[in-house]
Formats: structure tokens, C-alpha cells, sequence
């Protein structure tokens, strides 16, 4: 038996009938509202990954701000393992923030500016207070070396850095703390194929030492497929079809999927333009 055929059947994840409005008073009139998370449900199992693949627009980041809480569902839940994380106070959430990270396509803003690539990666282990010094920039420059980026850039701050480079550095990053859940909105998005999938397999690999759980939303449906053990589809914030990504890749069910299908230049060997010799 493999390593991933061994995964557990224990949700880490639960999210039930969740709603997200946004008012946009200003720009529609009083009481016009953006239904930007319409009913979602799924469960991720420990050790899994579920992709979400939608249209610009179809609510994934808004799915991945509330399970990061830094957005507030407007009703439903979120299981994260036992807790109802929607239901948590702000000193609450302290308790388990570690465990979840977001990583977003683009973490310019998410740095502190004047920090080394060395003190960002090691600050999450240094507030854990019990790991040496020369421990923690050792860490570091496994995590640099595992995202594709050389130890010898440890003293570079975020502004010397190409925006592929500060990708790695953030998936570094969420990654020095083995968080249970890593969600991941577009973050390979802007990354070249090579980095690409130097990453995916990274991300493949964690799961199965660490039984790490994901969350990978992208537009790319073949990334999608070859990270996932699921892939849900969503539309106008609401899940239009999911399942395996043989079933979703071969049997597509949505004029979605099968729109989001066509774009995805790796499966679709018959290119507009391309003459045929
Ligand atoms: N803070 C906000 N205030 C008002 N409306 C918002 C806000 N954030 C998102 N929306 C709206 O909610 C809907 C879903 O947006 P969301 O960012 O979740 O989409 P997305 O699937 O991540 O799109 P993309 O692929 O372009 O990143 C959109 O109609 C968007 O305009
Ligand atoms: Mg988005």
C-alpha cells in the first residue's frame, strides 16, 4: 500500500452551508448585495487535497478568506476538526491560527519590509521560544532549498527579490510551521512551469510525511487535477459539480468545467492559429 492510499477518512475540514454577502450599497443602492458564497458545502479529508476551480468572480477567495478567518461567514460553518471556527472569539482563533495558513498569488504586502529572508522564516519558530538559534537557520535553509531558492540569499530582504522568489519565500514561509491546513489561492499562478511543478511535487511530498491537508484554488484545471485528490467546481459562489479529476477531466458534467476545460492549453492539443503541417 502507498503512502497516500493510507490517508485517513477524519475530515480536518467541514464547511456546511456556508453564505457570504457582501453589501454594495455605495455603487447599486440600499440593500443591493453580492451573493459571493451562495450554500457551500464539502469536507477535506486528512491528508488530502481538494481543488476549487471557478471563474474569476465565482467566490474562491472569498471561501479561502473565511476559512482563514479573516473574513466573517454571513451564516454556516466551519468545522476545523472539532471546532466550529465561525464561533470563535479573536482570542480563540489565536490558539489555532498557526495551523492554518493562506498563501495568496501575490505576498508583496504580506512581509515586513525590512526583514532578511532569514528572520521571516524563522520568526514563526522563534515566537515558539524552545528551538536554538542555529536549529531554526537550519530549517530555513532546507525550507529555501525545497521551494527552488539557495541559502545564500538569507540575508536579501523582500524588495530584492523577483516576484517568482517572493512566492517561494511565502510557501516557505506557511510551510516552517507544518500547519495542518495550507490553503493556497492562485499561489503558483504566477510562478514558470519548471517552479511550477518543482512546488507541486513539494507540496505532494509534505503530504504524505506531514499528512498535511490542502486547499489549492487555481483557474488551472491540469494543475488542479495533478495535485488533487478532488476537485470541486464552483460558479456564482455555489459548488456545481465535484468529484475525482478523472471524472471531472473525462466526464465533465457543467458547461462550467467543460469552459473551464477548454482553456487549459495542456489538454487542448488542437491550438487556434497553430497551422497543421
Ligand atoms: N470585499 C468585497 N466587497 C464587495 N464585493 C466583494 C468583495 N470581495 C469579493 N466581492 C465579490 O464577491 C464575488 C466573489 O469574489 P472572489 O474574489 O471570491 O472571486 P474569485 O473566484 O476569487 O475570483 P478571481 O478568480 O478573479 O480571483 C465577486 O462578485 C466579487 O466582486
Ligand atoms: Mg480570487
Amino acid at each position: 500500500m502507498t503512502a497516500r492510499s493510507e490517508k485517513t477518512a477524519r475530515p480536518v475540514v467541514r464547511v456546511e452551508n456556508l453564505v457570504k454577502r457582501y453589501s454594495k450599497k455605495k455603487l447599486a443602492g440600499p440593500g443591493a448585495e453580492v451573493r459571493a458564497l451562495d450554500g457551500v458545502s464539502f469536507s477535506i479529508l486528512k491528508g488530502t487535497t481538494l481543488a476549487i476551480v471557478g471563474q474569476s468572480g465565482s467566490g474562491k477567495s472569498t471561501l479561502a478568506l473565511c476559512l482563514a478567518c479573516l473574513e466573517k461567514a454571513t451564516s454556516g460553518s466551519i468545522w476545523f476538526e472539532e471546532t466550529d471556527i465561525t464561533q470563535l472569539t479573536e482570542k480563540e482563533y489565536r490558539r489555532i491560527r498557526r495551523q492554518i495558513q493562506l498563501i495568496f498569488q501575490d505576498p508583496v504586502n504580506s512581509f515586513h519590509a525590512s526583514w532578511t529572508m532569514l528572520e521571516i522564516l524563522t520568526e514563526p519558530l522563534a515566537l515558539q521560544g524552545n528551538v536554538r538559534r542555529d536549529e531554526m537557520r537550519a530549517r530555513a535553509h532546507v525550507l529555501l532549498e525545497q521551494v527552488g531558492l539557495s541559502p545564500e540569499m538569507e540575508g536579501r530582504i523582500p524588495a530584492e527579490l523577483s516576484g517568482g522568489q517572493r512566492q517561494r519565500l511565502a510557501i516557505a514561509r506557511a510551510l516552517t510551521l507544518e500547519p495542518k491546513l495550507l490553503i493556497l489561492d492562485e499561489a503558483l499562478s504566477a510562478l514558470d512551469c519548471s517552479v511550477q511543478a518543482q512546488i507541486a511535487n513539494l507540496l505532494l511530498e509534505l503530504q504524505d510525511s506531514l499528512g498535511m491537508t490542502c486547499l489549492f484554488i487555481s483557474h488551472d484545471l491540469a494543475m488542479a487535477a495533478h495535485l488533487a485528490d478532488e476537485i470541486a467546481v464552483m460558479s456564482r459562489g455555489q459548488i456545481v459539480e465535484q468529484g475525482p479529476p478523472d471524472k471531472i477531466l473525462k466526464e465533465p458534467e457543467s458547461r462550467v468545467t467543460r469552459e473551464l476545460l477548454a482553456a487549459v492549453p495542456r489538454l487542448n492539443f488542437s491550438r487556434p492559429g497553430m497551422a497543421e503541417s
